[in-house]
This record gives C-alpha cells, structure tokens and sequence, in this order.
C-alpha cells in the first residue's frame, strides 16, 4: 500500500473497526493486534506484541483482512491434496515464490549457493503435504564454507562498528519489506499462526534497530591504575566466527537474536536451521545475502550450512568455530557443551525450560486467566518459555481451574495461516506421539484431565491443549520437560512452599508470580526468590522483549541473547596496560632490584 492511500484506508478501517474490525493493523498494513472481543483474543494476540509496536498501531480494515484472506487463507489442506505434488506448484501458494523459493532449492550458502548433500522435503505441519525441497550440505561443503567465512572475516572486523551497524540495519529495512510473506512462511513451514509468524520476523527486525544503537556504544571502561603514568582498559574484540543452531520452534527470530548482535560485535555467522525448517533458513538467507552483496561484501559473512546432527556436531568439534550458540532441547545441548568444552571453546545455549506460573491469593485473575491461556496454548505449547505448571494459591484454585477451562473452549483451532485462528497444529507427528505419552504418563502418576487430551479428528498434527490436575508437585512428569501443550495445574499453601516448587526442577528459564503484594515482588526478584533467567510479575512466562538478555540458569544452560549485555558473550575481552612514563613500577608495590 502506497504512502497516499494509507491514511485514507486507516480512516475506513478505523470506521469498520468499531463494527465489525477484529485485528490490529500498523501503518504499513501489517496485522499488529485483535481487538478484544473475548479473554482468549486478548491472551493469544495482544500479548505477543513487542510494546513498542502496540504503540503504533492503528486499527483496522475490513479491505486488508479479506487481502490476507485472499493471500494465505484459501489454501485448504483437502484441497491441496488432491492435486498432489508440492506445495509450491499450486497457485495460491505462488507467493513463496516471492520469497526466491523454487521447488528444489540449494541448501548452502557462503557467498554463492550450492548444496549436493541430501535432498530433504519440508512438509506443512497442518496437512503433511510437501512444500517444497531443499538440498543439504555435504561435509566437503560444510568444509568450503567454514574456510571462505574465516576469509570474510578478514574484510568484515576491519569495518568500522558503526559501518557494521549501518549494513545491520539495511538487513532490518529487508526483513521489514518481506515481513509478511516471510511470517506467512513461518507459518507454513513451522505450523504457528500467522501473527505468531509476523511476530518473530518483527522479533529480528527489533533486535537489528537494537543492534544499530548498539554499533555505537559497545565497548570497555578505562578503570583506575595503581601504577602513576599507566592506563587500565578493557579492549573488546570480536570472537571471529559464530556458529548459530537454531530450533525448528523460532526459525526466524533466535537467528536473528544472535545474527544482529554477532554482526555488530564484527563476526560473521555461519547458520544451521533445524531440518524441519530448511524453506524458512533459506529465506531468511536470501534476504541477508541480498544485502551483503548489495553492499559488494562478502556473502560468506552470513553464510550457512542446511543439515542434520552431522553438520551440528561438526560445527561443535571445530576449533575455527569460536563461538557455537545452540538453541534446542537440553540432551542435544548437553553434547553440543560438551563437545565444544573438550576443545575449550565458546559456547551460549538456549535449552529447556519448565516454566511456572505461581497465583496467589490476591492475583488479579482477570490477568491471570488470559496470561495463562497465551503463554500454555500460544505456539500450541512449543516455546521454550511455555507455561508448563500453573502453580494455584488453594484459595483460587478451582475457580482459576474454571475460567481457564472456560477460556481453553474458546480458543479457535484451525489453519494456522487463517488470520482468525488461535490455536495450529505441533510441529511433527513425534510430537504427536509425545503428547499421548505424556498424558499417559501423567494419570498413570495421578493426575485428571480436566481439559482435551486427545489428538484431533483432522489432518495434520493437531492435538487437543490440555489441563491436567491433581499431580505431586514432584511428580516425574511435572518435571519433564514436553514441547507440547500440556498445562499442569497444581495447588499450594505458602509462598515459601510455592516458590520452593518453581526452584525444585532442573530447568530454569522463565518463571512469574501473580500478586499485588510489594513484598512478595522483591522476595521473588531476591535471593531467595525464581531462579530463573526470566523473572516476571503480573505476565505471562512467554513472550519475552527483545531488549532484555534472553535465556536461564541451570539445565537451560545458562546463556543470554538479544538485549542487555548479551553483545558481550559475542566479543572476548583483553586487559591492556599501557606504560606511558619513563619509569617501571611493578603492581602490588613489589621490588625487583
Ligand atoms: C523460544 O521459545 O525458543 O519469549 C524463544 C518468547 C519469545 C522467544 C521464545 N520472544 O516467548
């Protein structure tokens, strides 16, 4: 939409939108925000979005809902399958083409594209028909690419940090240009609903805004020497080369975290998808590489290798690669650290987590409700900051079991691309599997579903979100880790009890209290409150902002991205003491005449 023709659009839609508008619209057309028409519209929409985007919106249009339509949402699972063949051959997915996707597309990228490795098919979570083909790197390519990224970076830690930011910012400008239909790909390839898909594109494209302010503030103190005629500072240089493994459940944002970073701090990147989402790192790849060779730099400053655990655990063994940043589950990154820490290298990970939130006596349960419904069923339970244990002061137990259970009913479930559904399908059919499992498992261990528990009657991998009640609080599936949506509701009677249950498991990602006690705020953010990476009061444990360091403690692994101090994990520090006198004092006053 054309400069011109958005005012007068935003007038229309803002008049629609008080009859009949459900979404949320930026200036640029982008679906922000649903209007609150239930608990549910508020839980799963508006929470996602990064405040600073909220204030832009502008309400809606009747004309841009029936264009997404139009676009995304006629693509019926039956219907495509009875005209077989991939995904991309049918017309009203032609705009993947957009993306410079094909139908068999390369799976290497370090300046040039190429990829001779295992022809792998990505498969539409919704309906299980194939979009399309990616072809894998071999070792001998995986081999090529390393050497070539070594070699960019010889050109890229010369650019001045501030330059570095400027191309990190024409990246974010990209990703702007592409965000729907890249959101679109998300939630095709991925299975999370549309807005979720455009929420993570806007994820990357916030953190490269934070990356350029970055580009110019980075650096170390000059500290105070003891000695007279000497400088104390701290140097900070860049790793050289990250090695970014990101997971099938944020395809575009988690490389986006450390790519914006990693770029500024003057690395270069080289970048494994998950195998579930080769169309969605391909993509993004385009649009990066677009850039740098726009800007007549080396491809191979972003490059990446599509591939399995072979590639990965190749990528941890290699002492070129400096620093490995893995998100995925805690086993895998159990291997990946130790690996990479048999060679002494660097590493930053994102693993599990087992995220509580705790209700006291005196929550606000018109927060509580939809909080817990967005941060349980939101990504159909497949983030790592997914509410897993609803911790409920005895008190409310059971009307907050109630009015979840009530919300839960009215969470619409369909086509993840169909801009009015809430609720999409999980990622794989093994997910399928370990959500029947788990539910097993859980009332074998004592507990009650008091809320689905089933798979659907439908195609794709769809399964009921699940409550289940009545389980120990140490029971062992309450402490397992499943990427699925099941919420385990369990009851307590004293903080000190309450707190105690959000400590005991061996993750520690995110976790959040619900309460309007001051004291009880600064107990749980002390020493002897959540011990986790993420410590919120009065929100969901999901949907983190990028401006803060992003990550936990314990078995989640203990690494932190995005925001804060995070650019520090990307640069290593030297100590430098200059001698600027004619004489040569020793530290700590020692004589050596
Ligand atoms: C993840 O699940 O791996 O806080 C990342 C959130 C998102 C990021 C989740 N901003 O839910």
């Amino acid at each position: 939409m054309d400069q011109s023709n958005k005012a007068g659009a935003t007038r229309r839609t803002n008049q629609d939108a008080a009859q009949r508008g459900y979404f949320r619209f930026s200036c640029d057309g982008n679906i922000l925000q649903v209007l609150p028409c239930s608990e549910v519209d508020v839980a799963l929409r508006s929470l996602y979005q990064p405040p600073m985007q909220r204030c832009l919106t502008l309400t809606f249009a009747r004309h841009s809902r029936l264009l997404l339509r139009n676009k995304f949402a006629s693509a019926h699972c039956q219907q495509s399958a009875a005209m077989s063949g991939l995904l991309i051959n049918q017309p009203k997915y032609s705009w993947l083409k957009e993306l410079g996707l094909s139908e068999d597309n390369p799976g290497v990228y370090n300046g040039s594209w190429g990829g001779s490795g295992e022809v792998i098919t990505s498969y539409c979570p919704a309906n299980n028909e194939p979009i399309a083909r990616v072809t894998q790197a071999t070792m001998a390519e995986y081999e090529e690419t390393v050497q070539k990224t070594k070699e960019a970076w010889k050109i890229w830690a010369d650019i001045p940090a501030p330059k570095r930011g400027e191309i990190v910012r024409q990246i974010g400008d990209a990703l702007r240009k592409k965000i729907n239909v890249l959101g679109s790909l998300v939630s095709l390839e991925m299975g999370k609903i549309y807005v979720e898909g455009v929420g993570e594109v806007q994820e990357y494209v916030d953190v490269c805004d934070y990356a350029v302010g970055l580009s110019r503030m980075i650096g170390g103190p000059m500290l105070p020497s003891e000695r007279p005629g000497h400088a104390l500072i701290e140097q900070w240089n860049p790793v050289g080369l990250v090695g970014i493994i990101t997971a099938f459940n944020f395809p575009v944002a988690v490389y986006g975290w450390n790519n914006a970073i990693a770029l500024t701090c003057g690395n270069v990147c080289l970048w494994k998808g998950a195998p579930t989402t080769p169309l969605t790192s391909v993509a993004v790849s385009k649009i990066v590489a677009e850039v740098l060779e726009r800007n007549n730099l080396p491809g191979a400053i972003c490059s990446m290798t599509c591939g399995g655990a072979d590639i990965g655990s190749a990528m941890a063994k290699d002492e070129r690669v400096d620093l490995v940043s893995f998100t995925g589950s805690t086993n895998v990154g159990k291997m990946v650290a130790m690996t990479v820490q048999d060679r002494f290298g660097r590493k930053l990970l994102e693993l599990g987590g087992n995220n509580a939130i705790i209700v006291f006596e005196d929550a606000d349960l018109n927060l509580v409700v939809p909080a817990s419904v967005f941060a349980a069923v939101g990504t159909a339970g497949q983030r790592c900051t997914t509410t897993r244990r609803l911790m409920l002061h005895e008190s409310v137990h059971d009307t907050v079991v109630e009015r979840v259970a009530k919300a839960y009913k009215q969470v619409r479930i369909g086509d993840p691309w169909d801009p009015t559904t809430l609720y999409g399908p999980l990622h794989t059919k093994q997910a399928v599997d370990q959500y029947l499992a788990a539910i097993e498992q859980a009332k074998q261990q004592g507990g009650t579903v008091v809320y689905g528990g089933k798979v659907m009657d439908r195609p794709g991998n769809y399964v009921e979100p699940t409550i289940i009640t009545g389980l120990a609080h140490d029971a062992p599936i309450v402490h397992t880790e499943t990427f699925v949506p099941i919420l385990y509701v369990l009851k307590f009677k004293t903080e000190e009890e309450a707190f105690a249950w959000n400590n005991e498991v061996q993750q520690g990602l995110s976790s959040s209290i619900f309460t309007k006690d001051m004291g009880r705020v600064f107990r749980w953010l002390g020493p002897k409150g959540s011990d986790c990476g993420i410590v919120n009061v009065n929100i969901p444990t999901s949907g983190a902002e990028i401006g803060g360091a992003f990550g936990g403690e314990k078995h989640t692994g203990g690494g932190r991205e995005s925001g804060s101090d995070s650019w520090k994990q990307y640069m290593r520090r030297s100590t430098c003491t200059i001698n600027y006198s004619k004489d040569l004092p020793l530290a700590q006053g020692i004589k050596f005449e």
